[in-house]
Formats: C-alpha cells, sequence, structure tokens
C-alpha cells in the first residue's frame, strides 16, 4: 500500500512572544513585571493520518488551531516536537493574501511565486495565460499592484497561482468564503477535478453545506487537539453539536 499524503505523529507547537511580536510599550513593561511571556500551547499531540486521494476537511471552531496545523503542514511552521510526512508538492492557499507582495503587480506576483515552487521561467510562461484565464482578472488588474487589490480579487489570484502549478496536495484555508458565488462555483469544481486527477485535497471552511459538498473524509479540532477523525457528516454533526446548548 502507498504511503499517506500526510502524516502527523504526536505534533505539538506551542506560540511564545516572539512569534506574535510586542505590540505597544504596555506590553513591552509588562514583561519586565512577569519576566517572560508563557508559551501558548495551539497544538497538543496531534495524530493525523490523510490518505493520498481523499479530500479532507478540517472542522472547529475559531481559535481551535486548524490555520496553525495547516501552517505545519505546509512547512511554514516547524512544530516544537512531533514528526510531519508529507508525500509530493503542496500548493498552500492560506489566509488572505498570504505569499502575495502587496508591492508588486498581480504578474509580477505570479512570476514571483511561481519561481518559488520551483517552475523554470518556460513553464511560467506556459502558466501565465492559465492563471490569468482562471483568475478572470482584467488585463489592467493584473498590471496593478496587488495592494491595491480587492480581498475577492486577492483570493482569485492566490487561488488561480496553486492549482494552475498542478500540485499533489492543495490545501485551502478559507480563502474562497470571499470570491464571488460564480467564483466559489467554478474553484470547486476546480478542486473536484484536481481530486478525481488523485491530488489530496485539504479543506479548512465554516460551511457545513461547502465541506459536505466537497470532503469525503473529516476531523474535528478542539482547542489544539483532534477531538474526532472519520466520516464527514458525523464529523459536521459533532462540530455544529458544539454550538447547541
Ligand atoms: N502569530 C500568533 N501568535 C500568537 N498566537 C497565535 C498566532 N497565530 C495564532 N495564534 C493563536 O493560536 C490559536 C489557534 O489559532 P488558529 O489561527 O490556528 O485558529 P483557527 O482554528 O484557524 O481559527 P479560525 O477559525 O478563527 O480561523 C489561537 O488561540 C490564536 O490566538
Ligand atoms: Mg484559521
Amino acid at each position: 500500500m502507498s504511503k499517506p499524503a500526510i502524516q502527523i505523529t504526536d505534533v505539538s507547537f506551542s506560540f511564545r512572544v516572539s512569534d506574535s511580536g510586542i505590540n505597544s510599550l504596555r506590553e513591552w513593561l509588562m514583561r519586565g513585571s512577569r519576566g517572560l511571556f508563557p508559551a501558548k500551547p495551539v497544538l497538543k499531540h496531534i495524530d493525523l493520518q490523510i490518505e493520498k486521494g481523499s479530500c479532507f476537511a478540517i472542522l472547529g471552531r475559531n481559535g481551535s488551531g486548524k490555520s496553525t496545523l495547516l501552517r505545519v503542514i505546509s512547512g511554514i511552521i516547524t512544530p516544537d516536537n512531533g514528526k510531519v510526512e508529507v508525500q509530493g508538492r503542496i500548493a498552500p492557499v492560506l489566509s488572505l493574501g498570504a505569499g502575495l507582495e502587496p508591492e508588486l503587480t498581480g504578474y509580477d506576483n505570479i512570476r514571483l511565486l511561481c519561481t518559488l515552487m520551483g517552475f523554470r521561467p518556460k513553464e511560467i510562461r506556459f502558466f501565465m495565460p492559465q492563471i490569468a484565464q482562471f483568475s478572470e482578472l482584467s488585463e489592467s488588474d493584473l498590471r496593478m499592484q496587488v495592494k491595491r487589490y480587492s480581498t475577492g480579487m486577492m483570493a482569485r489570484l492566490t487561488f488561480s497561482i496553486a492549482v494552475a502549478s498542478q500540485p499533489d496536495i492543495l490545501i485551502i484555508d478559507e480563502v474562497l468564503a470571499v470570491g464571488d458565488a460564480g467564483f466559489q462555483e467554478k474553484c470547486y469544481r476546480r478542486i473536484r477535478e484536481i481530486n478525481q486527477q488523485g491530488a489530496t485535497i485539504i479543506f479548512v471552511s465554516h460551511s457545513i453545506h461547502d465541506v459536505l459538498m466537497l470532503c469525503n473524509q473529516a476531523c474535528v479540532m478542539n482547542d489544539g487537539r483532534i477531538t474526532f477523525f472519520g466520516d464527514v457528516k458525523d464529523s459536521c454533526d459533532i462540530y455544529t453539536r458544539q454550538f447547541q446548548t
């Protein structure tokens, strides 16, 4: 049997003050009176296996650790302990605008991100029209600095770059929610196509409707732990039950 796309073993991670930064004089002075800020445990002994070709949802209330886990899987954050094994190339579509350079134009951001993903200039020239076409951003939009983009335009650009790069693992953290209805529908079709071609999808969304429509397996996170793993319908039931009193 082939190895899973993602194998996470006993992963823990805490944010420290240096990760969040000291933003005010008051915080700086407080630091003196209390000594070092305590580390904040955000992922606690996570074990998770995601099979190749699955479309996997991660559910959980705000602050439960979903985005942090995705950043660990993407290699952006190194866990304090535990092991993350990934088979294949990941294209992460994380928080809005993440990875985009605000001062550069849309076109230059495409070139930059494709270069960082390891594509050669010839391949980038091949992908460029596909990315532009999928994003439905106009020529003048793509020549504009990304700092002038609306949130939906940023989502269009990052998602279009990620899917054009033909990843083995596509990670999507909520960003599609800001796209308009037409673009969302198109993205879901594209995600299904990529999944049918064998790629693994990891999808974070608070929309139960979208999770049920798209995913075939899921887990629920609670306060930095995985409290349920398995069937997508059961996961959605457990997630929504948390909010019923
Ligand atoms: N840069 C940071 N510095 C310190 N703490 C952080 C940082 N980023 C996230 N956290 C903390 O980590 C915890 C988990 O955050 P995370 O963003 O992973 O949650 P989430 O499940 O993605 O939530 P949401 O549904 O709101 O997106 C939260 O308590 C949050 O305050
Ligand atoms: Mg999040």
